[in-house]
């Protein structure tokens, strides 16, 4: 469960990202996170995943009340997280197999474990057989498929991807955004930030939209309900 009580953050240039936003997400659901360049977006993302710390208001992530950046649950938090980024942030000198294998590895997972995981999570997206590539070896939309398995690893009840299409054209972003439903259909929380309303409206799922900062509606539907 995601939970965001009243939270404000200021940059330290004194940038108002939020503003007095709430949010609550609950175990087993997929929610679009949607609004203009500059709204808050990443920001709330960031904040989920402990990068950074709110100036005021609570952030609560699958159990754990994050208060400051040097908090020793920060790690034990991420494990439950998986994220993903418009841009992948694949290791390009590491196959995909290897890739996953250090991911695993950075977490204290132990080579039994990584023989079983590794293959299940591929097999999830369905690039078993590109195991031996290098990422310049693959599609953008590949390339997105080998982050969103990584991302499954540790088994986390949470995956977060910011702008995870961003990248990719229409056909493969339709294809990602599939892959993330059904990940999100064998009982993984899925939130997806994006600001592709055609998209989004390809899916009947709970859209949230931030405006400088807040949410300013909450609903089925790109246009939302209005929030309270
Ligand atoms: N590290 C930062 N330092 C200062 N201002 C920032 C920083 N990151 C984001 N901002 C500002 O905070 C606001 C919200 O940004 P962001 O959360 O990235 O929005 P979005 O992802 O919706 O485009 C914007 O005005 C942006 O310029
Ligand atoms: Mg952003």
């Amino acid at each position: 469960m995601i939970r965001l009580i009243d939270v404000y953050k200021d940059y330290p240039n004194g940038t108002h990202a939020l503003n007095g936003l709430s949010l609550e997400i609950h175990d087993g659901e997929f929610v679009f996170l949607v609004g203009p360049s500059g709204s808050g977006k990443s920001t709330v993302i960031k904040l989920l995943i402990g990068e950074i710390e709110p100036t005021e208001g609570r952030v609560m992530v699958n159990g754990f009340s994050l208060r400051n950046i040097r908090d020793r649950q920060i790690p034990y938090m991420r494990r439950t997280v998986g994220v993903i980024f418009q841009d992948f942030r694949l290791i390009e000198h590491k196959t995909v197999y290897d890739n996953m294998v250090f991911a695993m590895r950075a977490v204290g997972a132990g080579p039994k474990e990584i023989r079983k995981r590794v293959p299940y999570c591929l097999n999830l997206v369905g690039l078993e057989n590109k195991s031996r590539r290098h990422p310049s070896e693959l599609s953008g939309g590949e390339q997105q498929r080998v982050a969103i398995a990584r991302a499954l690893l540790n088994n986390p009840s949470t995956i977060i991807a910011d702008e995870p299409t961003g990248n990719l054209d229409p056909a493969r972003s339709l294809e990602i955004m599939r892959l993330l439903g059904h990940i999100n259909a064998l009982g993984t929380t899925v939130l997806v930030v994006t600001h592709e309303k055609d998209l989004v409206n390809r899916f009947d799922k709970r859209v949230v939209k931030l405006e400088r900062g807040r949410v300013v509606a909450d609903g089925k539907g790109y246009s939302g309900r209005k929030a309270e």
